[in-house]
Protein backbone atom coordinates (compact mmCIF):
# COMPACT_ATOMS: atom_id res chain seq x y z
CA UNK A 1 0.00 0.00 0.00
CA UNK A 2 1.60 3.30 -0.87
CA UNK A 3 2.75 5.56 1.62
CA UNK A 4 1.87 3.08 4.54
CA UNK A 5 3.67 3.50 8.10
CA UNK A 6 4.11 2.52 11.22
CA UNK A 7 2.96 4.75 13.30
CA UNK A 8 4.72 5.74 16.59
CA UNK A 9 2.37 7.45 18.76
CA UNK A 10 2.75 10.60 19.91
CA UNK A 11 5.86 10.88 21.55
CA UNK A 12 5.79 14.88 22.32
CA UNK A 13 7.81 16.18 25.15
CA UNK A 14 4.63 16.86 26.63
CA UNK A 15 2.31 13.59 25.84
CA UNK A 16 2.56 11.46 29.17
CA UNK A 17 2.39 8.50 26.42
CA UNK A 18 5.52 6.61 27.01
CA UNK A 19 5.59 7.36 30.31
CA UNK A 20 2.58 4.80 32.05
CA UNK A 21 1.88 1.67 31.71
CA UNK A 22 -1.54 0.62 30.53
CA UNK A 23 -1.30 -2.34 32.82
CA UNK A 24 -3.47 -1.27 35.63
CA UNK A 25 -4.53 -4.33 37.92
CA UNK A 26 -7.72 -3.89 39.93
CA UNK A 27 -8.81 -1.01 38.20
CA UNK A 28 -11.69 -2.28 37.37
CA UNK A 29 -12.40 -2.73 41.58
CA UNK A 30 -12.05 1.10 42.30
CA UNK A 31 -14.77 3.63 42.31
CA UNK A 32 -15.43 5.64 39.24
CA UNK A 33 -13.62 8.88 40.91
CA UNK A 34 -10.62 6.79 42.03
CA UNK A 35 -10.23 5.41 38.61
CA UNK A 36 -10.82 9.14 37.47
CA UNK A 37 -8.47 10.10 39.45
CA UNK A 38 -5.48 7.46 38.08
CA UNK A 39 -6.02 8.38 34.55
CA UNK A 40 -6.20 11.94 34.99
CA UNK A 41 -2.87 11.45 36.74
CA UNK A 42 -1.68 8.73 34.60
CA UNK A 43 -2.64 11.13 31.38
CA UNK A 44 -1.97 14.45 32.87
CA UNK A 45 -5.37 15.48 31.89
CA UNK A 46 -6.13 18.68 33.63
CA UNK A 47 -8.83 18.24 36.57
CA UNK A 48 -11.05 20.61 34.85
CA UNK A 49 -10.94 18.63 31.43
CA UNK A 50 -11.14 15.44 33.71
CA UNK A 51 -14.39 16.21 34.73
CA UNK A 52 -16.14 15.96 31.36
CA UNK A 53 -15.25 12.08 31.64
CA UNK A 54 -18.49 12.10 33.90
CA UNK A 55 -20.08 15.45 34.05
CA UNK A 56 -23.53 14.35 32.93
CA UNK A 57 -24.30 17.68 31.33
CA UNK A 58 -21.52 17.93 29.49
CA UNK A 59 -23.35 18.25 26.43
CA UNK A 60 -24.94 21.55 27.06
CA UNK A 61 -27.96 22.61 25.26
CA UNK A 62 -26.24 25.62 22.89
CA UNK A 63 -24.12 22.40 21.96
CA UNK A 64 -26.80 20.15 21.41
CA UNK A 65 -28.69 22.62 19.04
CA UNK A 66 -25.56 23.23 17.23
CA UNK A 67 -25.13 19.52 16.46
CA UNK A 68 -28.36 18.40 15.32
CA UNK A 69 -31.82 19.95 14.75
CA UNK A 70 -34.83 19.41 17.11
CA UNK A 71 -32.51 18.59 20.26
CA UNK A 72 -34.60 17.73 22.81
CA UNK A 73 -31.67 16.48 24.95
CA UNK A 74 -28.91 14.09 25.46
CA UNK A 75 -28.70 10.28 25.43
CA UNK A 76 -25.88 9.12 27.81
CA UNK A 77 -23.84 5.83 27.41
CA UNK A 78 -21.57 4.93 29.86
CA UNK A 79 -18.16 5.78 29.23
CA UNK A 80 -15.31 3.07 30.10
CA UNK A 81 -10.86 2.87 29.81
CA UNK A 82 -9.93 -0.31 28.33
CA UNK A 83 -6.64 -1.27 29.76
CA UNK A 84 -3.26 -3.61 28.72
CA UNK A 85 -2.89 -2.04 25.40
CA UNK A 86 0.70 -1.80 24.02
CA UNK A 87 0.86 -0.42 20.35
CA UNK A 88 3.88 0.10 18.19
CA UNK A 89 6.24 -0.10 21.62
CA UNK A 90 3.85 2.13 23.70
CA UNK A 91 1.24 1.69 26.50
CA UNK A 92 -2.20 3.21 25.58
CA UNK A 93 -5.26 3.55 27.70
CA UNK A 94 -8.47 3.37 25.80
CA UNK A 95 -11.82 5.59 25.78
CA UNK A 96 -14.49 3.46 25.48
CA UNK A 97 -18.40 4.74 24.94
CA UNK A 98 -20.72 1.69 24.39
CA UNK A 99 -23.60 0.10 26.86
CA UNK A 100 -22.90 -3.76 26.25
CA UNK A 101 -21.79 -5.57 29.65
CA UNK A 102 -18.31 -7.08 29.22
CA UNK A 103 -17.35 -5.07 26.43
CA UNK A 104 -14.75 -2.94 27.97
CA UNK A 105 -13.73 -6.01 29.92
CA UNK A 106 -13.09 -8.32 26.75
CA UNK A 107 -11.48 -5.71 25.02
CA UNK A 108 -8.54 -5.16 28.17
CA UNK A 109 -8.47 -8.86 28.12
CA UNK A 110 -7.94 -9.54 24.25
CA UNK A 111 -5.29 -6.76 25.02
CA UNK A 112 -4.10 -8.64 27.96
CA UNK A 113 -3.16 -11.57 25.95
CA UNK A 114 -1.91 -9.68 23.40
CA UNK A 115 0.45 -8.09 25.89
CA UNK A 116 1.90 -11.34 26.66
CA UNK A 117 3.58 -11.64 23.06
CA UNK A 118 5.07 -8.28 22.71
CA UNK A 119 1.83 -6.24 22.35
CA UNK A 120 0.19 -4.67 18.79
CA UNK A 121 1.58 -3.58 15.81
CA UNK A 122 -0.33 -0.95 13.99
CA UNK A 123 0.29 0.83 10.19
CA UNK A 124 -1.76 2.94 8.44
CA UNK A 125 -1.51 4.75 4.95
CA UNK A 126 -2.09 8.42 4.83
CA UNK A 127 -5.18 10.02 5.45
CA UNK A 128 -7.08 10.07 2.03
CA UNK A 129 -10.61 10.28 1.49
CA UNK A 130 -12.19 9.90 -2.11
CA UNK A 131 -15.19 11.65 -3.51
CA UNK A 132 -17.21 10.69 -6.38
CA UNK A 133 -18.63 12.77 -9.03
CA UNK A 134 -20.97 11.33 -11.34
CA UNK A 135 -22.59 12.28 -14.51
CA UNK A 136 -24.64 11.14 -17.99
CA UNK A 137 -22.72 12.87 -20.82
CA UNK A 138 -24.95 14.31 -23.02
CA UNK A 139 -22.45 14.27 -26.38
CA UNK A 140 -20.27 11.27 -27.85
CA UNK A 141 -16.87 12.97 -26.51
CA UNK A 142 -13.49 11.59 -25.41
CA UNK A 143 -13.84 12.51 -21.85
CA UNK A 144 -10.77 10.02 -21.42
CA UNK A 145 -8.57 12.45 -23.48
CA UNK A 146 -10.30 14.81 -21.99
CA UNK A 147 -9.74 14.30 -18.16
CA UNK A 148 -5.95 13.29 -18.77
CA UNK A 149 -5.83 16.47 -20.30
CA UNK A 150 -6.73 18.87 -17.46
CA UNK A 151 -6.59 16.91 -14.36
CA UNK A 152 -3.81 19.33 -13.39
CA UNK A 153 -6.07 22.07 -14.24
CA UNK A 154 -8.61 20.51 -11.83
CA UNK A 155 -6.46 19.52 -9.31
CA UNK A 156 -5.12 23.49 -8.79
CA UNK A 157 -9.49 24.29 -9.32
CA UNK A 158 -9.95 22.17 -6.29
CA UNK A 159 -6.73 23.90 -4.10
CA UNK A 160 -8.20 27.48 -4.82
CA UNK A 161 -9.46 28.44 -1.60
CA UNK A 162 -7.91 25.28 0.40
CA UNK A 163 -5.09 27.57 1.83
CA UNK A 164 -5.05 26.32 5.28
CA UNK A 165 -5.25 22.30 3.97
CA UNK A 166 -2.94 22.68 1.96
CA UNK A 167 -0.12 24.68 4.49
CA UNK A 168 -1.45 21.36 6.61
CA UNK A 169 0.46 19.25 4.03
CA UNK A 170 -3.39 17.83 2.86
CA UNK A 171 -4.85 18.40 -0.72
CA UNK A 172 -5.90 16.60 -3.96
CA UNK A 173 -3.90 13.56 -4.56
CA UNK A 174 -5.29 12.24 -7.99
CA UNK A 175 -8.17 11.93 -10.37
CA UNK A 176 -9.38 8.99 -11.93
CA UNK A 177 -12.44 7.92 -13.35
CA UNK A 178 -14.56 4.80 -14.92
CA UNK A 179 -17.57 4.58 -16.67
CA UNK A 180 -20.31 2.37 -15.77
CA UNK A 181 -21.85 0.50 -19.12
CA UNK A 182 -24.72 -0.16 -17.13
CA UNK A 183 -26.19 3.29 -16.28
CA UNK A 184 -24.46 4.91 -18.99
CA UNK A 185 -22.93 7.12 -16.33
CA UNK A 186 -19.63 8.40 -16.17
CA UNK A 187 -17.73 8.35 -12.35
CA UNK A 188 -14.93 10.84 -11.14
CA UNK A 189 -13.11 10.21 -8.54
CA UNK A 190 -10.89 12.16 -6.37
CA UNK A 191 -8.77 11.43 -3.95
CA UNK A 192 -8.47 13.97 -0.95
CA UNK A 193 -5.34 14.01 1.70
CA UNK A 194 -7.36 15.33 4.81
CA UNK A 195 -5.01 15.00 7.15
CA UNK A 196 -5.88 14.64 10.72
CA UNK A 197 -9.98 15.66 9.74
CA UNK A 198 -11.98 13.09 8.90
CA UNK A 199 -12.85 15.38 6.08
CA UNK A 200 -16.35 14.73 4.98
CA UNK A 201 -17.40 17.86 4.08
CA UNK A 202 -13.65 19.00 2.60
CA UNK A 203 -14.85 16.11 0.49
CA UNK A 204 -18.28 17.03 -0.66
CA UNK A 205 -17.42 20.76 -0.90
CA UNK A 206 -14.22 20.08 -3.11
CA UNK A 207 -17.00 17.49 -5.42
CA UNK A 208 -19.60 19.95 -5.89
CA UNK A 209 -16.66 22.68 -6.85
CA UNK A 210 -14.85 20.62 -9.22
CA UNK A 211 -17.70 19.26 -10.88
CA UNK A 212 -19.00 22.96 -11.94
CA UNK A 213 -15.79 23.01 -13.65
CA UNK A 214 -15.66 19.42 -15.26
CA UNK A 215 -19.41 20.08 -16.85
CA UNK A 216 -18.12 22.69 -19.00
CA UNK A 217 -15.55 20.41 -20.34
CA UNK A 218 -18.07 17.35 -20.46
CA UNK A 219 -21.34 18.04 -21.72
CA UNK A 220 -23.67 16.43 -19.33
CA UNK A 221 -26.26 16.12 -16.71
CA UNK A 222 -24.68 15.94 -13.51
CA UNK A 223 -25.69 13.32 -11.39
CA UNK A 224 -24.54 12.91 -7.22
CA UNK A 225 -21.69 14.40 -5.91
CA UNK A 226 -20.48 12.63 -2.69
CA UNK A 227 -18.02 11.47 -0.85
CA UNK A 228 -17.73 7.39 -0.35
CA UNK A 229 -17.82 5.97 2.75
CA UNK A 230 -16.10 3.17 1.49
CA UNK A 231 -12.51 4.59 1.77
CA UNK A 232 -10.07 2.13 0.48
CA UNK A 233 -7.04 4.34 0.21
CA UNK A 234 -7.50 5.07 4.08
CA UNK A 235 -6.44 2.09 5.91
CA UNK A 236 -5.15 0.60 8.96
CA UNK A 237 -4.28 -2.41 10.09
CA UNK A 238 -2.58 -4.23 13.50
CA UNK A 239 -1.37 -7.37 13.97
CA UNK A 240 -0.33 -9.08 17.05
CA UNK A 241 0.99 -12.84 18.62
CA UNK A 242 -0.64 -14.53 21.64
CA UNK A 243 1.65 -17.36 23.33
CA UNK A 244 -0.01 -20.49 23.17
CA UNK A 245 0.86 -21.25 27.01
CA UNK A 246 -1.43 -17.85 27.50
CA UNK A 247 -4.68 -19.66 26.17
CA UNK A 248 -5.06 -22.47 28.06
CA UNK A 249 -7.79 -23.07 30.81
CA UNK A 250 -9.54 -25.81 32.51
CA UNK A 251 -10.95 -27.40 29.63
CA UNK A 252 -8.33 -26.94 27.10
CA UNK A 253 -4.55 -27.01 26.90
CA UNK A 254 -3.08 -23.67 24.72
CA UNK A 255 -2.52 -25.32 21.50
CA UNK A 256 -6.10 -26.79 21.83
CA UNK A 257 -7.28 -23.40 22.46
CA UNK A 258 -5.12 -21.44 19.35
CA UNK A 259 -6.54 -24.50 17.16
CA UNK A 260 -9.88 -23.73 17.86
CA UNK A 261 -9.90 -20.14 17.59
CA UNK A 262 -8.27 -20.82 13.95
CA UNK A 263 -11.40 -23.04 13.74
CA UNK A 264 -13.78 -20.58 14.33
CA UNK A 265 -11.90 -18.21 11.81
CA UNK A 266 -12.40 -20.69 9.57
CA UNK A 267 -15.81 -20.94 9.94
CA UNK A 268 -16.54 -17.31 9.77
CA UNK A 269 -14.18 -16.95 6.44
CA UNK A 270 -16.89 -20.02 5.06
CA UNK A 271 -20.21 -19.24 6.71
CA UNK A 272 -21.88 -15.85 5.81
CA UNK A 273 -23.92 -16.04 9.33
CA UNK A 274 -21.22 -16.97 11.44
CA UNK A 275 -18.89 -13.75 9.35
CA UNK A 276 -21.76 -11.18 10.59
CA UNK A 277 -21.35 -12.39 14.05
CA UNK A 278 -17.86 -12.17 14.02
CA UNK A 279 -17.25 -8.93 12.70
CA UNK A 280 -20.35 -7.68 15.27
CA UNK A 281 -17.64 -8.82 17.68
CA UNK A 282 -14.97 -6.53 15.96
CA UNK A 283 -17.56 -3.75 15.64
CA UNK A 284 -17.98 -3.87 19.58
CA UNK A 285 -14.41 -2.63 19.77
CA UNK A 286 -14.38 -0.02 16.99
CA UNK A 287 -17.87 1.33 17.64
CA UNK A 288 -17.11 2.70 20.97
CA UNK A 289 -13.63 4.08 20.48
CA UNK A 290 -15.05 6.21 17.07
CA UNK A 291 -18.02 7.30 19.16
CA UNK A 292 -15.24 8.37 22.08
CA UNK A 293 -13.33 10.49 19.95
CA UNK A 294 -16.65 12.18 18.48
CA UNK A 295 -16.23 10.25 15.16
CA UNK A 296 -19.08 8.96 12.64
CA UNK A 297 -19.67 5.88 13.74
CA UNK A 298 -22.27 5.02 11.01
CA UNK A 299 -19.56 5.91 8.33
CA UNK A 300 -17.23 3.72 9.71
CA UNK A 301 -19.58 0.70 9.88
CA UNK A 302 -20.54 0.64 6.35
CA UNK A 303 -16.98 1.18 5.14
CA UNK A 304 -15.67 -1.78 7.26
CA UNK A 305 -18.67 -3.89 5.82
CA UNK A 306 -18.18 -3.02 2.23
CA UNK A 307 -14.80 -3.39 2.46
CA UNK A 308 -14.99 -7.10 4.32
CA UNK A 309 -17.62 -7.90 0.91
CA UNK A 310 -15.24 -6.51 -1.60
CA UNK A 311 -14.42 -9.72 -2.72
CA UNK A 312 -18.05 -10.46 -3.57
CA UNK A 313 -18.25 -12.83 -0.32
CA UNK A 314 -18.71 -10.82 2.76
CA UNK A 315 -15.86 -12.06 4.64
CA UNK A 316 -14.32 -11.68 8.74
CA UNK A 317 -12.87 -8.26 9.11
CA UNK A 318 -10.09 -10.36 11.52
CA UNK A 319 -7.79 -13.48 10.24
CA UNK A 320 -6.39 -15.69 12.97
CA UNK A 321 -3.97 -18.36 12.06
CA UNK A 322 -1.08 -20.80 13.77
CA UNK A 323 2.56 -19.97 13.28
CA UNK A 324 5.38 -22.33 13.11
CA UNK A 325 6.34 -22.43 17.11
CA UNK A 326 2.41 -23.19 17.68
CA UNK A 327 1.10 -19.60 19.02
CA UNK A 328 -1.51 -17.55 17.81
CA UNK A 329 -1.12 -14.74 15.18
CA UNK A 330 -3.88 -12.41 13.96
CA UNK A 331 -4.89 -9.48 11.74
CA UNK A 332 -6.87 -6.91 10.93
CA UNK A 333 -7.12 -4.09 8.27
CA UNK A 334 -9.98 -1.93 7.62
CA UNK A 335 -10.45 1.21 5.68
CA UNK A 336 -10.98 4.14 8.56
CA UNK A 337 -11.98 7.43 7.96
CA UNK A 338 -11.93 8.92 11.53
CA UNK A 339 -10.53 12.22 12.46
CA UNK A 340 -8.56 14.21 15.56
CA UNK A 341 -9.57 17.87 14.79
CA UNK A 342 -12.75 19.34 13.13
CA UNK A 343 -16.51 18.83 13.76
CA UNK A 344 -17.92 17.01 17.06
CA UNK A 345 -14.24 16.07 18.21
CA UNK A 346 -13.75 19.37 18.11
CA UNK A 347 -16.59 20.61 19.59
CA UNK A 348 -17.80 18.24 22.01
CA UNK A 349 -15.93 18.19 25.56
CA UNK A 350 -15.76 14.83 26.39
CA UNK A 351 -14.27 13.41 23.18
CA UNK A 352 -11.69 16.11 23.43
CA UNK A 353 -10.89 14.40 26.97
CA UNK A 354 -10.72 11.10 25.32
CA UNK A 355 -8.43 12.36 22.62
CA UNK A 356 -6.24 13.87 25.27
CA UNK A 357 -6.24 10.65 27.14
CA UNK A 358 -5.08 8.64 24.14
CA UNK A 359 -1.92 10.93 24.23
CA UNK A 360 -3.55 12.97 21.48
CA UNK A 361 -2.73 11.06 18.62
CA UNK A 362 -3.21 12.47 15.20
CA UNK A 363 -5.68 11.07 12.50
CA UNK A 364 -3.57 8.03 11.17
CA UNK A 365 -2.52 7.49 14.98
CA UNK A 366 -6.51 7.39 15.89
CA UNK A 367 -7.38 4.93 13.05
CA UNK A 368 -4.17 2.45 13.63
CA UNK A 369 -5.55 2.58 18.16
CA UNK A 370 -9.31 1.79 16.66
CA UNK A 371 -8.56 -1.03 14.41
CA UNK A 372 -6.42 -2.33 17.36
CA UNK A 373 -9.03 -2.48 19.37
CA UNK A 374 -11.29 -4.46 16.75
CA UNK A 375 -8.70 -7.31 16.91
CA UNK A 376 -8.50 -7.04 20.68
CA UNK A 377 -12.01 -7.19 20.95
CA UNK A 378 -12.47 -10.10 18.33
CA UNK A 379 -9.81 -12.27 19.97
CA UNK A 380 -11.35 -12.26 23.33
CA UNK A 381 -15.03 -13.09 21.99
CA UNK A 382 -12.75 -16.26 19.84
CA UNK A 383 -11.10 -17.09 22.94
CA UNK A 384 -14.15 -17.38 25.27
CA UNK A 385 -16.19 -18.90 21.62
CA UNK A 386 -13.76 -21.37 21.51
CA UNK A 387 -13.33 -22.53 25.00
CA UNK A 388 -15.92 -22.50 27.82
CA UNK A 389 -18.35 -20.33 25.65
CA UNK A 390 -19.11 -16.57 26.09
CA UNK A 391 -22.15 -16.71 28.28
CA UNK A 392 -20.19 -17.62 31.80
CA UNK A 393 -18.07 -14.55 31.67
CA UNK A 394 -20.95 -12.09 29.87
CA UNK A 395 -24.03 -13.74 32.58
CA UNK A 396 -21.13 -12.81 35.28
CA UNK A 397 -20.96 -9.22 34.41
CA UNK A 398 -24.32 -8.96 33.19
CA UNK A 399 -25.91 -9.94 36.44
CA UNK A 400 -25.64 -6.05 37.83
CA UNK A 401 -27.83 -5.20 35.02
CA UNK A 402 -30.41 -8.02 35.87
CA UNK A 403 -30.22 -6.93 40.20
CA UNK A 404 -31.25 -3.28 38.79
CA UNK A 405 -34.22 -4.48 36.68
CA UNK A 406 -35.26 -6.35 38.90
CA UNK A 407 -35.29 -3.46 41.16
CA UNK A 408 -36.71 -0.70 38.76
CA UNK A 409 -39.91 -3.47 38.58
CA UNK A 410 -40.62 -3.57 42.19
C1 LIG B 1 -21.55 -10.16 21.22
O1 LIG B 1 -21.87 -8.77 21.33
C2 LIG B 1 -20.41 -10.38 20.26
C3 LIG B 1 -20.10 -11.84 19.95
O2 LIG B 1 -21.27 -12.51 19.50
C4 LIG B 1 -19.03 -11.85 18.89
C5 LIG B 1 -18.72 -13.22 18.32
O3 LIG B 1 -19.60 -14.11 18.35
O4 LIG B 1 -17.60 -13.37 17.81
C6 LIG B 1 -19.65 -12.57 21.19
Amino acid sequence: MTGETSTHFPQRKDSPASRFSSRLPGFYELGISQRREIIQDLAQIDPKQSENFGDFSTLNAELVNVFIENGIGTMALPLGVATNFHINGQDILVPMAVEETSVVAAASHGAKLARLGGGFTSSSTPPIGTGQIQLYPTEDVDYDSILTEYTSELIAHAHDGQQRLLARGGGVRGIRWRFIDAIQSLVIYVDIDTRDAMGANLINTICEKLSKRVSELIPCEMGLRILTNLCDKRMARAQCRVPKEALSNQEFTGPEVVDRIVQAYLFAAHDVYRATTHNKGVMNGIDPVVIATGNDWRAVEAGAHAYACRSGVYQPMTKWRKNADGDLEGDIELPMAVGTVGGVTTLHPTAQAAIKLLGSPNAQALAEIIVTVGLAQNLSALRALASEGIQRGHMSLHQGNILLAQREKH
